[in-house]
């Protein structure tokens, strides 16, 4: 029997986002080590969809409007006129959910990809990460499209709404610590806050979207030209400026006063925020001492990813 399946990888923002919903830039990279697997088979009946780690198995025919695994299926056959295969999609992730790390737009890309291909078609990373946005807009109304890209193309991204999106090279790669707070944080609160907070201040936010914009392209220049030591500070300044937006929460805050404590060079949080994840730049000889430092002090999970290694493909 047939079986064709397809992968996407998380990924984290290191640098702008928030402000990247208000059209300033962001970059983000994929996260391979952890990723969103969609396999196909074909069964007797209509098709059907399981998601295993959400303990969900439910037929596409009653799936509604607004489901985002039913929606990714749809726009795919959509996009490739096609009728729904008598088949099963089992999408499996280990992704944590809610957490900054991508999970919807992974499981969205896997989804589309392994159909496409099961329908024997083969779909361009531009159109993949189109159909992929429609359905992050379940998942938050409006997403700036940093997610669906960065996980399409698994490739560092430079990224700046309604602009093509720009892969970049990494000079010299960089390590990096995920720190979870254990804390679940849907996108759709945070980025509801900042409108919100938006709307009552519009100056201040705004001024504060241009000094996350500016630390973007500090970074990016840092990054591009191998000068990884300025990264630390940019972070750092980074951070205080999402906290001036209050998306920070004093978990995330602790865990970078004890990441700090023990040697690293930066931190702040990542996607969302409000909970969700911690990225931290570590050098090689205190990241052994920096993640206990992290589990000491509440983190559930710490993944280490060098940043800007030669990437393999996820896509399976
Ligand atoms: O928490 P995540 O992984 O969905 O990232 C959200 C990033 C934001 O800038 C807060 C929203 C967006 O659409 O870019």
């Amino acid at each position: 029997m047939t079986v064709i399946s397809a992968s996407a990888p998380g990924k984290i923002i290191l640098f702008g986002e928030h402000a990247v919903v208000y059209d300033r830039p962001a970059i983000a990279v994929p996260v391979t080590q952890v990723k969103a697997t969609a396999e196909i088979k074909a069964r007797t009946g209509n098709l059907q969809i399981t998601a295993a780690d959400l303990g969900r198995s439910f037929l596409l025919d009653d799936a509604p409007p607004n489901d985002p695994l039913a929606t990714a299926v749809r726009l795919t056959l959509e996009q490739l006129k096609a009728s729904p295969p008598a088949a099963t999609i089992l999408v499996r992730s280990t992704i944590p959910i809610a957490s900054g790390l991508g999970s919807g737009a992974a499981v969205s890309v896997a989804i589309i990809r392994a159909l496409a291909s099961y329908l024997g078609a083969r779909l361009g990373n531009e159109i993949i990460s189109d159909l992929a946005f429609r359905v992050e807009k379940i998942h938050h109304g409006t997403p700036s499209g940093i997610d669906n890209n960065v996980v399409t193309f698994c490739r560092p991204v430079y990224f700046r709404r309604g602009r093509p999106v720009q892969t970049f090279q990494i000079e010299t790669p960089f390590q990096l610590l995920i720190a979870d707070t254990g804390i679940l944080s849907p996108t759709k609160v945070t980025v509801g806050d900042v409108r919100r907070g938006r709307q009552v201040r519009p100056a201040h936010y705004e001024a504060l979207f241009d000094q996350i914009g500016q630390v973007v392209e500090r970074a990016r220049a840092a990054i591009e030209s191998g000068q990884v030591y300025r990264l630390g500070a940019l972070m750092m300044r980074n951070q205080a400026l999402l906290e001036q937006l209050n998306v920070s929460s004093p978990q995330l805050e602790t865990l970078s006063q004890a990441a700090l404590a023990a040697g690293a060079e930066g931190a702040k949080l990542s996607g969302a925020g409000g909970g969700g994840n911690l990225i931290v730049l570590v050098q090689p000889e205190v990241e052994a001492a920096v993640s206990q430092a992290l589990l000491r002090a509440g983190a559930v999970n710490v993944i280490a990813t060098r940043v800007g290694q030669v990437i393999d493909e996820v896509e399976g």
